[in-house]
């Protein structure tokens, strides 16, 4: 069976995605929405912020299906925004969850981001002390975020929940203690796909691609072009949907439970749990370090940040397909041609794309074991392990097994960036957001042991060359693979790595299903 007959059958299974909120199935800027604006909410007295949450739910967009390009035949409109919105455990607390369902939270979301900074390698400049001023207060209670196709969509949404605010002053307030551009401090956080020719594009500030790479759930609703190299990896090489109850609770995981999730049943079924991180980083020593290590290594500046993101900064290219500069060139010129004969009318030439651009995300490291292609450390590698850790031939029942647990849905955008030059203390970073049915296992497990530790890789302690929290120190380190056969390539040794790569705030937040929220806000939950 193709894996398409494998997807066709599996995705009989379908999700209210009118139940489900539209951030957890959708990647806002694939949809044309480049601009986004996080606020957090304070609650000040239940019954009144009950009645605003009423109000707002009627704002909130769905998983409904829409098209992905304006072109599509769809009958469904696309809005000229979205909004959607979580709550902290205190921010649950506060609404007045009773006792019960409050007890069946997990610990990670209980406590929070702050009180779980040593798991997550939040230390020295990173650590919550330096964190933006609202994190400091411990009472942010709900995010909501919009997301737009312009800075006059935002404004006009951000305008309207303030004057839902207004209406309840003794219910919400909207917190300020944000950090932004030129040293202001704002009630909100900005951010905003890197625009290039005034057309946004999916780079960081670093300059490489990012937003390649994502899971693909049973029932989550996108097109299943997008399965192959984004499901599970299968023992023949095809993919599968993963399991929903991996991002979604109330559904069946891949260890075919059901997710913990608080009681009633109803409070926590087509919820999920995500992540906020407001991730600085600083370009200047992310440059200068690149610039001087490029001076001794063989090969180009943009061969060395593919060896420790795992994908070419320009294009997003993983490194399993074109590993040096030749084979890099080799490629370009492949798609260059295939790009012509596009756009003479070429009809073979769209397939031939299509195939290429597959290649994108439907790879594996199983010919790579060594890293002479894509170093054992690159980032994509550490956080997406695909079928690498099966060391031994069929240990599992599935070549992924064990990173299937550990896979996260990444939301986003960078911020900053826009107005300021590229320095280290110009406010510029990414609002890392990330979603799962288990904090811990997942997005904890994937930073504590894979991005800052690398024992399951049996590179010691050397962390994420991108993101690991690093401190210049000699054995602050990534290592080159080099090649055991061709040439015999030595391996090379970045050393003295410095910190690219700050936490500057976050929390966890529950991101209730609909159903959910309209019982919150009633004050109808009952556990018993
Ligand atoms: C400023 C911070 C970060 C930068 C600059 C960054 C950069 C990148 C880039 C360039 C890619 C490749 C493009 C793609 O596959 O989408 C990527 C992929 C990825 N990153 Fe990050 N990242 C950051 C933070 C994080 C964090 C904190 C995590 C998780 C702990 C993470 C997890 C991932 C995952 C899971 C992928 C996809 C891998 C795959 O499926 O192949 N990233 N990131």
């Amino acid at each position: 069976m193709s894996y398409i007959d494998g997807i066709s059958m599996k995705e009989s299974k379908s999700l209210d995605l009118y139940d489900i909120q539209g951030n957890v199935c959708k990647g806002y800027g694939r949809y044309g929405f480049p601009k986004a604006r996080y606020c957090f909410l304070s609650f000040q007295h239940t019954h009144s912020a009950r009645e605003f949450l009423a109000l707002l739910i009627e704002k909130i967009t769905t998983a409904e299906t829409w098209p992905v390009s304006e072109s599509s035949d769809h009958h469904r409109i696309k809005p000229n925004s979205t909004l959607n919105l979580g709550f902290t455990y205190s921010g649950l607390k506060k609404l007045g969850l009773p006792e019960r369902s409050l007890k069946g939270f997990p610990v990670d979301f209980t406590m929070g981001m702050k009180a779980r900074s040593e798991i997550l390698g939040d230390t020295g400049i990173s650590a919550p002390e330096h964190w933006d001023d609202i994190w400091q207060q411990d009472n942010v209670h709900a995010w909501v975020a919009i997301n737009a196709r312009d800075q006059d969509a935002i404004e006009f949404e951000f305008n309207a929940l303030g004057d839902l605010v207004t209406q309840h002053p003794d219910g919400v307030r909207i917190m300020s203690g944000i950090k932004g551009p030129n040293n202001t401090i704002l009630p909100y956080q900005d951010a905003s796909a890197v625009f290039e020719n005034g057309l946004p594009t999916a780079k960081e500030h670093f300059g490489f691609t990012d937003g390649i790479g994502n899971p693909y759930f049973e029932g989550c609703g996108n097109s299943m072009s997008r399965l192959p190299g984004r499901g599970k990896l299968m023992r023949d090489g095809s993919w599968q949907p993963l399991a929903t109850g991996e991002f979604v609770l109330g559904h069946v995981d891949e260890a075919q439970e059901y997710p913990p999730a608080p009681e009633p049943k109803l409070l926590s079924r087509n919820g999920t749990y995500m992540v906020y991180r407001k991730l600085h980083e600083n370009v200047d020593t992310f440059n200068g370090y690149i610039d001087n290590l490029a001076k001794d290594f063989d090969g180009s500046r943009d061969l060395l940040m593919a060896k420790m993101s795992g994908r070419w900064p320009d294009n997003g290219a993983p490194l399993t397909l074109a590993a040096t500069d030749e084979e890099k060139e080799t490629l370009d010129a492949k798609m260059a041609s295939i790009e012509l004969r596009v756009s003479e009318g070429d009809k073979s030439a769209l397939i031939e794309r299509k195939e290429l651009r597959r290649q994108w995300v439907d790879f594996t490291f199983n010919d790579d074991k060594s890293g002479s292609r894509c170093p054992v450390g690159a980032h994509i590698r550490r956080t997406n392990t695909r079928g690498s850790l099966e060391t031994e031939h069929k240990a599992f029942h599935r070549p992924g097994a064990l990173v299937d647990r550990r896979r996260l849905m990444r939301r986003g955008l960078p911020y900053g960036g826009i107005d300021e030059a590229k320095s280290d203390s110009a406010e510029q970073g990414i609002i890392f957001m990330s979603i799962g049915a288990s904090i811990e296992r997942q997005f904890e497990f994937v930073q504590q042991q894979w991005v800052n530790y690398s024992n399951d890789f049996k590179l010691g302690n050397d962390k994420d060359p991108l993101i690991g929290s690093h401190d210049g120190k000699l054995t602050d380190k990534h290592i080159i693979q080099g090649c055991p056969i061709k040439g015999a390539k030595p391996p090379f040794f970045c050393t003295q790595m410095p910190r690219f790569v700050e936490t500057r705030g976050g929390d966890y937040f529950f991101i209730p299903s609909i159903s959910a929220l309209r019982m919150i806000a009633e004050g109808l939950i009952d556990p018993s």
